[in-house]
């Protein structure tokens, strides 16, 4: 029988949380696609799905796991007595084995930068044509895979070795510095002359700038970037103790995910205005424009590197509770397979996200759908996958689920009853509708 671990403490819990949310959604996904989607607009629909629909299916699997105490693939028949249920785990546990195949893709950038940034700091090996640097890192095949597998490999090693006292004891040095350095560069980025057309870009909404696609961009994003629709939280709020506070977990997750998003935004478009670098760098964006603002910093190149470290910390905090959804559910409660598990998961990844590594070399003019592997890899977890395992936890929540549960779960002594109403009332109705509408739209676009 398996012996479940659990959190050392609430605020360890809530770390973790927070470090499965903060990652490249917010840092590194986000700048580009709201400039991809008009600016300020973007930000005020993302927030609102934030708080309305991501919020909300955030408390529903903390719920879930919690309740459940099981890996997300058992957890609804265990919670309903009904098999048929489970199909939303399994449905979520594909997702993010597609989700985390490209999004090693990344990892292994930020770790291909971490080497480079080291190298750039002997003397006379530093080159500021940042444009040229990013398309050559990432276009050679070696180098690519190479990092893709680095950073599968590393985040492997802390599943394996279980994560909760590393995980808990980094993240709570790490997610403090991480704020620092967003307000270093926010203050080095917005003090840049001509910097002031970026935060306007930023912050004031233009909402003719807006279409069907940028909705479903910002609604996927809302889920992406809370890690909710696939049940990362649930496998999370598995480990919970019983007198854990899941509305207060919730909402500092989410707020810190907000701040994140906008600590983000702040740092990047001030600077690009300033040096009038095209908003539509696309994924490339922070590892082009960044450069630039740390140069303007005395140790520039220094501060770089550590906020390269830590970007990937926030990446690999990210990762291993993708990873661990896929782990749980292989091992299935025998933590004897653990390791067994951590090694197959990760080849098979591996393998899987060989095109969308290649995507930006050999095969960046193999195009179709929404453009190369990477895209459609993208686009079928962020716009359908994700939408749809939300949708699924929604129906499930506030239909299926019995109210006396979830009421259980979340209201304390009366506390938040009028929320659990809400709640109840945003899952039933709200949601459901919202992504049908916005899904279905596309589809008869
Ligand atoms: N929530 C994770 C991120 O935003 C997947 O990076």
């Amino acid at each position: 029988m398996e012996k479940r671990a659990s959190w050392n403490s609430k605020i360890g819990f809530i770390l973790a949380s927070a470090g499965s949310a903060i990652g490249l959604g917010a840092i590194w996904k986000f700048p580009y696609v709201i400039a991809a989607n008009g600016g300020g607009a973007f930000l005020f629909i993302f927030i609102i799905f934030t708080l309305l629909i991501g919020f909300p299916l955030l408390l529903a699997e903390f719920v879930i796991g919690r309740h459940g105490e099981t890996n997300s693939t058992q957890a609804f028949s265990k919670v309903t007595g009904r098999k048929i249920f489970d199909i939303i785990g399994h449905l979520g546990n594909i997702g993010v084995f597609l989700l985390l195949s490209f999004y090693s893709v990344i990892g292994g950038w930020i770790l291909l930068y971490v080497i480079r940034t080291l190298y750039a700091l002997l003397p006379g090996s530093g080159t500021t044509e940042y444009d040229e640097l990013f398309g050559m890192l990432i276009s050679q095949p070696l180098y690519a895979l190479l990092g893709q597998f680095t950073f599968i490999a590393l985040t492997a090693l802390i599943v394996m070795a279980g994560i909760e006292k590393g995980i808990e004891r980094a993240s709570k040095a790490m997610m403090p510095l991480l704020f620092i350095f967003f307000m270093i560069m926010i203050i080095r980025s917005v003090t840049l002359p001509g910097s002031m057309a970026g935060i306007s870009y930023f912050l004031k909404p233009d909402f003719t700038s807006l279409n069907g696609d940028s909705i479903l961009f910002a609604l996927g994003q809302s889920f992406f970037s809370l890690s909710v629709g696939f049940g990362g939280m649930l496998t999370y709020a598995s480990y919970l103790k019983k007198d854990a506070d899941l509305v207060q977990s919730g909402i500092t997750v989410v707020g810190l995910n907000i701040l994140v998003t906008i600590l983000a935004g702040l740092a990047i478009f001030p600077a690009t205005a300033a040096l009038d670098i095209d908003n539509a760098e696309g994924p490339g964006l922070l590892f082009v424009v960044l450069p630039y603002v740390f140069d303007q910093l005395p140790l520039g190149q220094l501060f770089y590197l550590i906020f390269l470290l830590l970007f990937l910390f926030a990446a690999i905090t990210s990762a291993i509770n993708l990873m661990e959804i896929n782990v749980s559910n292989a091992m299935k409660g025998d933590d004897t397979k653990r390791r067994r598990s951590v090694v197959i998961v990760s080849l098979l990844l591996f393998i899987v996200g060989i095109p969308a590594a290649l995507s930006f070399g050999v095969l960046a003019d193999t195009k179709f759908l929404a453009g190369t592997f990477f895209d459609n890899t993208d686009y079928l977890v962020s716009n359908i996958l994700l939408p749809i395992g939300a949708l699924a936890f929604s129906l499930f929540t506030g239909y299926v689920l019995d109210k006396r549960i979830a009421e259980d779960e979340m209201v304390i002594d009366g506390k938040y009853r009028g929320l659990f109403k809400v709640w109840t009332a945003l899952l039933r109705y709200v949601i459901p509708l919202v992504i049908i509408v916005v899904m279905g739209s596309l589809l008869f676009k």
